[in-house]
């Protein structure tokens, strides 16, 4: 059977970067855009231009350079929204406006303060505009899973007559019941007269953990856009998790009619990524990408998988990215075994020096560490390169004694010339970050920090995430080692490095250095 083509809308970069604490700088998204185009998702929502400076330039660097995925920018049915949206988008090769107005009765009366004529005018007038600037628009009735009916049936067929090519039904609030939304999906598409010359999607939240199940329920009932993004990360409680609609669709395939383009193997490679990139570790029993989802702990179950392995797996974790007896490597790996591994997991070193420079961190790392994973390897290759930064570490001691405050002396070497600091702290990081502070006092807050193991054992990778804000300035920083304060003090000096480098603050007003 012709199966029809499910399109997959990837959000991780707007919707979930309105997830609490998940902002990202414009290098973290594009490393994020490629690992979507790389999963041949094919859509991008890349972010709200409107919002803010540093939006408007992520969606513009993204357009400018995928051009395997259709690049989305967000508007709200305003003028002003629609051409920041469609001036970022201007030399993609794809390209697409979101365009959206609420229509439940709350928000129109509480938030909007408009009458629902107004707001049918509103969207039809932000349709036809945004379709002067790009062929491609979608239109989403915001708070749809809370409004009226009739009137959103008729909203839905003039935004159609202006141009409208997709229409998206959210679910907000996550407030809806998946019968009940498939349902609203089906009897949507019988009333709209016009709802042939249109795709329908959902974009549903996880507020009472059903995003998956109402958008599959959507699926069901002809709806053939998912908004989704990577892990379930979002505004509030997340969206529905992308991995968990495309294996749902791919493993029951005698139930949809339906089915997506996307490169299952990489999916593992992205969650790694977003979860490192935002600090948002992985729960370990989350369904496809969590560290256990794969994992047979009882005896009955271990015996059912060696005898047979449908017994208890319904997917194989090679199809989502996890290579089976892998081989584990070590310090006495050489380089054909290297290669050989970052070819089993598609990690490109496109030229000699991406190789070799891989190649040294992967030895550095075997000199710590007896055996080095997948994992391992993975983050090795998503290392930020410390090269080039004005302020690098040369030199850290960190002394811990149950009897007195943990003392860290820190070496820092800024643009060639050392400086060395003490402090004491409540912690071993807490003291280093403090005698980080002795040299170079930026006067920023820490808004978030994580620590995640990359593998099991006392000698695993630890993979620090730190958050700092400095006035509008919201900057991550990345770290990983075996030894967790020195993680710690890497992804400080990450950060510091990317605020003391931003071009839109004057490094010299920046007090310390
Ligand atoms: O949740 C929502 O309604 C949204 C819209 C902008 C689609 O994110
Ligand atoms: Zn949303």
């Amino acid at each position: 059977m012709n199966k029809d083509h499910l399109i997959i809308f990837d959000t991780t970069l707007r919707d979930g970067e309105q997830s609490p604490g998940a902002s990202m700088d414009i290098e973290e998204k594009m490393q994020i855009a490629n690992a979507l185009s790389d999963l041949n998702v094919d859509v991008i929502e890349a972010g709200f231009p409107i919002a803010s400076n540093g939006d408007f330039t992520a969606v513009k660097e993204i357009a400018n350079s995928i051009s395997n995925s259709r690049i989305c920018a967000l508007a709200r049915a305003l003028d002003k929204d629609i051409l920041r949206a469609a001036d970022a988008l201007k030399n993609a090769k794809l390209s697409r406006i979101h365009t959206f107005i609420a229509t439940s009765p709350i928000h129109m009366e509480m938030k909007l303060k408009m009458s629902p004529d107004q707001v049918i005018e509103n969207a039809v007038s932000a349709v036809k505009m945004a379709r002067e600037h790009v062929q491609d628009v979608e239109f989403s009735p915001e708070d749809a899973g809370r409004s009226d009916f009739d009137f959103l049936c008729k909203i839905i067929e003039r935004v159609i007559d202006a141009g409208a090519s997709t229409i998206n039904i959210p679910d907000t609030v996550g407030y809806n019941l998946p019968h009940q939304f498939g349902e609203l999906i089906s009897k949507i598409i019988q009333n709209v007269p016009n709802s042939n010359d249109a795709v329908f999607s959902v974009h549903c939240h996880n507020d009472l953990g059903l995003a998956v199940s109402n958008s599959l329920s959507s699926v069901l009932n002809g709806a053939r856009q998912v908004e989704c993004t990577i892990n379930g990360l979002g505004e509030r409680a997340g969206n529905a998790a992308l991995e968990e609609i495309v294996m749902t669709v791919k493993t029951r395939r005698d139930i949809f009619t339906c089915d997506t383009k996307i490169n299952t193997k990489k999916i593992m490679n992205c969650s790694r990524l977003v979860s490192s990139i935002t600090g948002f570790p992985v729960q370990p029993n989350k369904a496809i990408v969590g560290k256990n989802a794969f994992a047979h702990e009882s005896g009955i179950h271990q015996d059912g998988i060696i005898k047979s392995r449908e017994t208890y797996e319904i997917m194989r974790a090679e199809d989502i990215g996890l290579v089976s007896n892998s081989l584990v490597l070590g310090k006495h790996s050489g380089r054909n075994a290297f290669k050989q591994k970052l070819d089993e997991l598609n990690i490109q070193s496109d030229s000699d020096n991406s190789f070799n420079d891989l190649f040294s961190r992967f030895k550095e790392l075997a000199d710590k560490k007896h055996d080095i994973y997948d994992e391992d390897i993975i983050r090795l290759s998503n290392n930020i390169s410390l090269t080039g930064d004005d302020i690098q570490l040369s030199y850290m001691s960190v002394i811990c004694d149950t009897n007195k405050k943990p003392n860290a002396k820190i070496k820092l070497n800024i643009k060639g010339e050392e400086i060395e600091a003490s402090a004491e702290g409540d912690g071993a990081v807490d003291a280093a970050f403090n005698a980080i502070k002795e040299i170079i006092d930026l006067k920023v807050d820490l808004k978030l920090y994580s620590v995640n193991n990359i593998t099991s054992g006392t000698d695993a990778q630890g993979e620090v995430t730190v958050r700092v804000v400095k006035g509008d300035l919201i900057v991550n920083g990345h770290g990983a080692d075996t030894d967790i304060v020195k993680a710690s003090v890497l992804a400080y000096l990450n950060a510091i490095n990317k605020i003391y480098q931003n071009p839109d603050l004057d490094s010299k007003k920046l007090s310390g250095i």
